[in-house]
């Protein structure tokens, strides 16, 4: 679009714009798409190029393609915000960026330079800024994401690949706006292990976690936790979000980096806190430790957080020896005043001393 490192070619066929505006009225999460997408190929002989914004459709991949076989793949998630003024902005994203590069890093994949991370996004959202709903807490979650294009069957690093970034209007990511939630303890299945792929976005950690989330939904949890892989003890992270415990002496913890996703909500979650005066503690939190604490009084709130659902209570927890209550069940002062602060900087409805509010357009 107006970025000058994109070719735009618009869609010819777009969705009319009654339509649009109906289903924008209740978008849901992840099953409603924009009319265009951005994509950049990678190869060993020419490097980044071939930038364009384009009309959403269908890949076609010969059936040997790497990613197929051996998920050479990783992604991002962020939102695009439309503001009281009229305005347009993102979170973070360089934040984005980066982790982008660390998790191609770790999957032996080429490192996608910030210009070209960001004009992507910016140029998908300005060429579909009208499917940025306007109803109460939604946005735009982007998902760039990077797969291994290579026709081959060998065991190795791909010499090329496909990055793209497609656009879903969001509404609520848990159905009814889960005034809290309810958590499964997975005391089987692992997600991370050190030295494994815990800390990159890379599919197949999710892949791996959805045994563990279907047992979670049989169970009635919403959520599952995942422990660490050599005691089964330490609380590691959800399976998209990570977590936080409140104390009845206004101290907080947060399990530290490793194994674990680094969350960007985690991270500005810790520095609001700290900009309050929270004491905040970045340490290992066991299991049964959170079961003594939240049956004694002295856990008074756990929340989880991540992109897609901001900041969510958790209500209860599950597992196969029974199950306890966080607080009163529901959501806990310390965790509606983080939320509170924190989506009021994503609208740049309050001052923004860390200047994490991109506006564009
Ligand atoms: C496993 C996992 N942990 C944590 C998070 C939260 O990360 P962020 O706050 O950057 O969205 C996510 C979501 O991206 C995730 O998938």
């Amino acid at each position: 679009m107006s970025s000058p490192l994109f070719q735009f070619e618009a869609n010819p066929a777009p969705v009319e714009a009654n339509e649009r505006s109906r289903l924008l009225e209740n978008p849901g999460f992840g099953k409603l798409f924009t009319d265009h997408m951005a994509m950049v190929r990678w190869s060993d002989d020419k490097g980044w190029h071939d930038a364009k914004v384009m009309p959403r459709g269908p890949l076609t991949l010969d059936p040997a393609t790497a990613v197929l076989h051996y998920a050479q793949e990783i992604f991002e998630g962020l939102k695009a915000y439309r503001l009281d003024d009229g305005g347009t902005a993102l979170f973070r994203p360089l934040e984005n960026a980066r982790r982008f590069r660390e998790s191609a890093e770790r999957m032996a994949m080429p490192l996608l330079p910030d210009d070209l991370f960001l004009g992507s996004i910016e140029a998908l959202v300005k060429a579909d800024r009208d499917w940025i709903p306007s109803i109460d807490g939604s946005s735009l979650y982007l998902r760039p994401f990077m797969f291994a294009s290579e026709v081959f069957l060998g065991v190795k690093p791909a010499s090329e690949y496909l990055y793209l970034v497609i656009a879903s209007p969001a509404g609520n990511y848990f159905k009814g706006g889960a005034p809290a939630v309810t958590i499964w303890v997975s005391d089987h299945y692992t997600r991370a292990a050190p030295g494994g792929t815990g800390a990159a976005k890379c599919g197949g950690n999710y892949a791996a976690s959805l045994v563990a989330q279907r047992e979670a939904i049989a169970q009635g949890c919403d959520q599952v936790v995942f422990l660490d892989t050599a005691e089964r003890r330490w609380i590691d992270e959800l399976g998209g979000m990570n977590l936080f415990f409140v104390f009845d002496d206004g101290s907080m913890l947060t399990p530290p980096l490793g194994t674990i996703l680094p969350g960007i909500t985690r991270d500005s979650v810790l520095t609001l806190a700290r900009d309050q005066g929270i004491a905040v503690r970045e340490a290992p939190y066991a299991i049964d430790q959170w079961e003594a604490d939240a049956k004694s009084g002295k856990l008074v709130e756990t929340f989880a957080c991540g992109t897609a659902a901001v900041v969510t209570p958790v209500g209860r927890v599950k597992s196969r020896d029974g199950e306890f209550t966080i607080g009163s069940g529901g959501p806990g002062q310390v965790t509606q005043a983080l939320k509170a602060r924190l989506t009021a900087i994503q609208r740049a409805q309050t001052p923004d001393p860390h200047g994490w509010v991109h506006r564009f357009g």
